[in-house]
């Protein structure tokens, strides 16, 4: 276990979310019929002082509700992108990137076609963080991958094309838990930035989640911060919002992928409840 100090800044306040969402992979990752199996998730919560972050907590995440409300939608959404992404590079896009990647480990377990360059993206000690966790545990990447420290408000599409990625050749991006948490003008730049990165045939998938009584509840009780998570997202439909700048959407309420994959609908989602609201997973490809 790392002390108070080793937590990566990037790791703290909002930025502590990328490890509740861990907390959720491995517990799908327990479940017999799981969606999908991240073998490294759980390594990331027990090298976390539990003192230092409110989502250190391993094996029990149904004992906070917001992490019990959220469960389902990060177990469907992990294995919609998954399939995304391998499809596109299967389609042809060689180059990956994984943007505001957390502690994400898909360059790690996924099945990646040869030639396949993931480009992984976020804060400097949120990358050596997750470094030193899958160096403890052996774990070797299933494709070339290159790391990006990079602001996200900055202009980190130049540190991308400097790392390597060539931005006349399709791309598959990943907007994976992001949305949500930035306001609109930020969605509109961070979506007009990909798209001038991407060459035809490019594909982005994503996630976004509405904020609703339920979850602003659920959150207030973990810390005020968390409650200011929620910053809106795209202020159009996904679909919409999408289309406008130049991509094909393809866009599906989390109820629909829920039954897709035979899940129950995912409480935090219910339509029949006055105080939830939509998530939605989508892909989009760049004709
Ligand atoms: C909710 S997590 C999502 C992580 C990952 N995509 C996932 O779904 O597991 C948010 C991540 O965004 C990163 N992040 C937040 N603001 C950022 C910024 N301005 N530039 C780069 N990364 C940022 C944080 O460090 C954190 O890893």
């Amino acid at each position: 276990m790392t002390t108070n100090a080793d937590v990566p800044e990037g790791l703290n306040g909002v930025g502590a979310t990328a490890l509740g969402v861990a907390a959720l992979r491995a517990q799908e990752s327990r479940r017999p019929d799981r969606l999908f199996d991240d073998p490294y998730a759980q390594h990331f919560l027990d090298a976390v002082d539990p003192a230092t972050s409110p989502w250190a907590v391993a094996e029990t995440p149904g004992d906070v509700d917001f992490l019990r409300l959220t469960a389902e939608q990060v177990a469907l959404r992990t294995r919609f992108l998954d399939q995304a992404l391998l499809h596109a590079a299967q389609d042809g896009c060689d180059q990956v990137v994984l943007l505001a990647c957390g502690v994400d480990t898909r360059a790690f377990r996924l099945p990646w076609p040869t030639g396949v360059r993931v480009f992984e993206v976020d804060f400097a000690d949120v990358l050596a963080f997750r470094d030193t966790v899958l160096t403890q545990h052996g774990a070797t990447s299933t494709c070339q991958r290159v790391e990006v420290a990079a602001d996200l408000r900055e202009d980190w599409p130049r540190t991308l094309i400097e790392a390597g990625l060539d931005p006349t050749r399709p791309t598959a991006w990943l907007a994976e838990g992001i949305l949500y948490a930035l306001p609109p003008e930020a969605t509109d730049l961070l979506l007009e930035r990909v798209t001038a990165a991407s060459a035809p045939g490019s594909v982005l998938a994503l996630d976004h989640v509405e904020d609703s009584e339920l979850l602003r509840t659920t959150r207030a009780e973990i810390s005020a911060e968390l409650l200011d998570l929620w910053q809106g997202g795209p202020a159009e439909a996904l679909d919409t919002w999408l289309a406008r700048y130049g991509w094909r959407p393809s866009v599906h309420d989390a109820t629909e992928v829920a039954a897709h994959y035979q899940r129950p609908t995912p409480a935090a989602f219910a339509p029949e409840r006055a105080d939830t609201g939509h998530a939605w997973l989508a892909t989009a490809e760049l004709p």
